[in-house]
């Protein structure tokens, strides 16, 4: 049976183990999103990961929801990713990039004026922190069809770029309340066009997007990230299992790379009945392929998630963060740092890549 440690031939990509480093914005790009030589250096020093998939990275400079957050829309965003990239290959790791539309979850603050943009003109729940303060989300612009096509485009620039600044493949991002999930739950979703009202009408922008993403590169280096019991930001949607079934069932004959899922967490519980619990295991039901599991998992249980067969790879977030090591620390069954959220998106090295490693000499 496999387990953690084990390697994994994900599509021709050797990892020499199981655990992913989850995607996590750290607002250490500059403010017109270049990627910095301090992210380098943070994304270098966890090599160690079976594979690290970045933050979420703006596919358009309409597609605005984080101050700092990177982009790769522009060449010169390209060319920072390309030193990251080589960088972390030079370290012996394998690095993803996760593109993103964010959807309603903006602020006309950081659109320049502009309105946020969503499928249907109902805001996203909740607030959210700008230089100026915290601040409610908007009434956002309704997509018009004729619009569509637009961030079609941006998602499969945003992969050819990837591609052309030397990732091993993509991650879309359709997970978490962002612009792609926003049109496959019918909470966000009230359109009455060919992008809303039944399932399949629902499906069809985020479709689209990895169909598009596939002819930019290939299905070897597309994958997914799905939030089938995520509460982010207001997201809800009438009947997951039957969304999730045919999102799923739709992946998988495309071949997709890899599903990344996110199990549900306390603001799932707290939202209401959580419709799919088992999110690995419903998705290893319908799809075949590497199935990516994250949320609260330890060693133990990234182990038994595995050897149970329903998630091939296990993804960590807070873990990783604070411990660049995390590998050796999973090996070893040594302690682990104590993370800081202070500085979770911060300005700096503090609480970012100045975490300390075990020493591994000892080790
Ligand atoms: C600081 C921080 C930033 C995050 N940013 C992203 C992101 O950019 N994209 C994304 O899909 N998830 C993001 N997440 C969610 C994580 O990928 C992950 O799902 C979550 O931390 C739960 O996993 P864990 O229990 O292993 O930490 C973020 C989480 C944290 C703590």
């Amino acid at each position: 049976m496999p387990r953690l440690m084990d390697i994994y031939d994900l599509n021709g990509l050797t990892l020499p183990n199981r655990t992913v480093m989850a995607p996590m914005t750290r607002t250490r790009a500059t403010e017109d999103g270049v990627p910095t030589d301090l992210m380098r250096d943070y994304y270098v020093q966890r090599a160690d990961a079976g594979l690290i998939i970045t933050e979420c990275t703006q596919i358009s400079d309409r597609a605005r929801g984080i101050i700092r957050a990177p982009g790769i829309h522009r060449e010169d965003q390209v060319a920072a990713w390309r030193s990251i990239t080589s960088a972390v290959h030079d370290a012996g790791g394998r690095i993803v990039n996760q593109i993103w539309h964010p959807g309603r979850v903006s602020h006309p603050e950081i659109m320049g004026g502009a309105d946020p943009v969503a499928p249907s003109p109902i805001p996203a729940e909740g607030s959210f922190f700008l230089p100026s303060g915290r601040v409610h989300f908007t009434v956002p612009h309704a997509l018009g069809i004729d619009e569509l096509p637009g961030i079609v485009e941006d998602f499969r620039r945003a992969t050819s770029h990837a591609k052309a600044a030397g990732f091993d493949g993509v991650e879309i991002h359709a997970a978490n309340g962002y612009l792609l999930q926003q049109f496959l739950e019918d909470k966000s979703n009230d359109r009455t066009d060919a992008y809303g009202g039944s399932i399949e009408n629902r499906a069809r922008l985020t479709l689209a997007v990895v169909d598009a993403a596939i002819n930019a590169w290939d299905a070897n280096h597309v994958g997914i990230r799905l939030s089938p019991a995520g509460a982010h930001y207001g997201i809800a949607d009438s009947d997951r299992p039957a969304l999730y079934d045919y999102v799923i069932r739709e992946l998988a004959q495309r071949d997709i790379s890899f599903i990344h899922v996110v199990r549900p967490n306390k603001a799932s519980y707290d939202a209401g009945p959580v419709q799919i619990e088992d999110v690995a295991g419903f998705t290893r039901q319908r799809y075949a392929g590497p199935i990516i599991v994250n949320g609260g998992y330890d060693r133990d249980s990234a182990d038994s998630v595995i050897q149970k067969g329903d998630a091939d790879l296990v993804a960590f977030g807070v873990p990783f963060l604070a411990n660049p090591d995390l590998v050796a620390r999973l090996k070893t069954g040594a302690g682990y740092n104590t993370p800081d959220p202070t500085t979770f998106y911060g300005v700096g090295p503090k609480g970012y890549t100045d975490y300390p490693a075990l020493d591994r000499v000892g080790a």
